[in-house]
């Protein structure tokens, strides 16, 4: 006779904390803030750390960026991304041929660092919104974060990331899936705006065996 024993890996645990924490807090801003905690938690797990050393490199291709996607609640919805940027996606960034100023659209977003240094910037929409593809923005903060460190980005708040060094690892949470629909870009050399769908999605395994 054999006996079957499930083993837990963070990611389980995380998804078990997570849908706990959803289940009790239906208010959705106290909802993000309480999930901070949950992410610096799993951010820390060395099995984490370890596992997404061998994560692929995100390449982005036909102007959208790639999010590895380890998981998708299937009752609450929200999804577990990881971000690799290897050289060849900083260097693009650094050459600046698009500054990546966004917005998630209605998504609540956490995006905690497991390696590498960004500077988050935020910015503030200045324009009184009466012209479809015309926005002025300016920046409120610009923040160096590093591992262990997370970033709230609530329902379209304008902000980048900015990789600083050689390579970054994310890992994110997000109230849904992205990739689906479009959201906000932002170029302030110009004041243009438009919109246009959020990153691929490529299911990848958290823990490859
Ligand atoms: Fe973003």
């Amino acid at each position: 006779m054999s006996t079957v024993v499930k083993v837990e890996n963070a990611l389980d645990l995380f998804v078990a904390e997570t849908r706990e924490l959803f289940a009790k807090e239906p208010d959705v801003e106290r909802r993000w803030a309480a999930l901070t905690p949950v992410l610096a938690k799993f951010l820390a797990d060395p099995e984490v750390i370890a596992a997404s050393k061998n994560w692929p490199e995100c390449v982005p291709a036909e102007g959208r960026a790639e999010n590895l996607i380890f998981y998708e609640d299937p009752d609450y919805g929200f999804v577990v991304n990881g971000l690799t940027k290897g050289p060849g996606r900083i260097e693009h960034d650094r050459q600046n041929t698009n500054p990546h100023m966004h917005d998630h659209a209605h998504l609540y977003t956490l995006y905690g660092v497991l390696d590498g240094n960004e500077r988050v910037e935020r910015y503030k929409r200045v324009d009184d919104r009466s012209r479809p593809d015309y926005a002025e923005i300016e920046r409120t903060a610009d923040v160096l974060v590093g591992p262990g460190e997370i970033d709230l980005v609530k329902p379209y708040e304008i902000h980048r990331e900015v990789s600083v060094g050689k390579e970054t690892v994310a890992l994110i949470i997000r109230s849904a899936k992205g990739g689906g629909f479009n959201q906000g870009r932002y170029d302030p050399r110009t004041n243009r705006y438009w919109e246009s769908l959020g990153p691929r999605q490529t299911p990848c395994e958290m823990f490859p065996r």
